[in-house]
């Protein structure tokens, strides 16, 4: 089938399979690796993508349902062009140590940034409860709770 979407800001037109998952879609055609595949169970939250606006395991989606739909990935995070080099997100992931080996760093920085959109000042259980479709086999997620907690604060406008 062929489909068309958006992209990180881009159009895109791809010829799928019926049973092509969409995160295959993402790193496979379009060479969006960012967004890893962790299990295969639906689980580990490695692949979240935004679709539409809403955070959504890219694995647990077909290619042919997001046809005509508004895609974001990590690497759209920071547009090429928009003076940014990384989201204040993924800058608060970065300062606080929120990461080890990142395998699972892709989704849980794009299920924070929809996260903050939904609640801009959550506290450590909102951030436990927001984050817990996605896994983290290092970090034992005290650090990824205090970046999303700065990062919220950076997106605040608050020092
Ligand atoms: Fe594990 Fe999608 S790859 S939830
Ligand atoms: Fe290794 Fe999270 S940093 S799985």
């Amino acid at each position: 089938m062929n489909i068309e979407l958006v992209v990180n800001g881009q159009p895109r037109v791809a010829l799928v399979e019926e049973n092509t998952l969409l995160v295959d879609l993402l790193r496979e055609q379009f060479g969006l690796t960012g967004s890893h595949v962790g299990c295969d169970t639906s689980q580990c939250g490695c692949c979240t993508v935004h679709v539409n606006g809403q955070a959504v395991k890219a694995c647990t989606m077909l290619a042919v349902q997001a046809d005509g739909c508004d895609v974001l990935t990590v690497e759209g995070l920071t547009p090429a062009g928009s003076g940014q080099t990384l989201h204040p997100v993924q800058q608060a992931f970065s300062t606080c140590h929120g990461l080890q080996c990142g395998f699972c760093t892709p989704g849980m920085i794009m299920a924070t940034v929809d996260l903050l959109k939904h609640c801009p000042q959550p506290n450590d259980e909102q951030i436990r409860e927001g984050l817990s479709g996605n896994l983290c086999r290092c970090t034992g997620y005290l650090n990824i709770v205090e970046a999303v907690k700065v990062a919220a604060q950076t997106m605040r406008g608050q020092p």
